[in-house]
């Protein structure tokens, strides 16, 4: 248990690190900033998804942290979409984003009051947990539908 929460904290350190690094103060990429806070949520999802699927212990404490985690990654991703990002590197963003700044925030609300509502869960136990996890994922999937382009191979 320690090391999923040691796991988990160094996930957020992280994610808290590139935000600092990507403050418009800063010339740092908004792209990379935003595919690396992407990636925090990919870890936190994993961690959440491994204990509803049996893989591996619940842990109320592991299971709130990375909700918390994934509603903090909103705090940056809001910012990470600025115009002129729509190209330069690497990016599956797509150009609806820009077309519909609006529509793209309010999932991004979503995802946070989801995760938020999940780790709230998280304390009542594993039953409940599930029920609001797939929720969180919901948003992801329902945002990435719209406005994540296909991987190039
Ligand atoms: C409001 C929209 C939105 C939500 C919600 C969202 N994503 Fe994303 N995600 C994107 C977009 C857009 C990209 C492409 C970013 C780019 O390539 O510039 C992306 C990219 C990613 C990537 C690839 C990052 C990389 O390294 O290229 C992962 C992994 C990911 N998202 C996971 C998640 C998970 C897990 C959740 C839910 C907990 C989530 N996303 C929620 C829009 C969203």
């Amino acid at each position: 248990m320690r090391k999923s929460i040691l796991t988990i904290a160094a996930g957020i350190a992280l994610g808290s690190f590139l935000v600092a690094s990507s403050l418009p103060a800063d010339a740092g990429s908004p792209i990379k900033a935003r595919k690396e806070l992407m990636q925090t949520n990919k870890l936190a999802a994993m961690t959440a998804g491994a204990m509803v699927k049996g893989k591996r212990a619940y842990d109320a404490q592991v299971a709130e942290l990375a909700m918390r985690t994934i509603a903090a990654t909103a705090y940056g991703l809001e910012h990470l979409f600025p115009k002129g990002s729509e190209t330069g590197e690497k990016t599956r963003a797509k150009a609806e984003i820009w077309k519909d700044m609006k529509g793209f925030l309010e999932r991004m609300e979503g995802m946070e009051d989801k995760a938020e509502e999940a780790a709230e869960a998280a304390k009542k136990g594993l039953g409940a947990f599930k029920m609001a996890f797939g929720d969180v994922i919901k948003t992801c999937k329902g945002c990435h539908e719209k406005y994540r382009a296909e991987k190039k191979k």
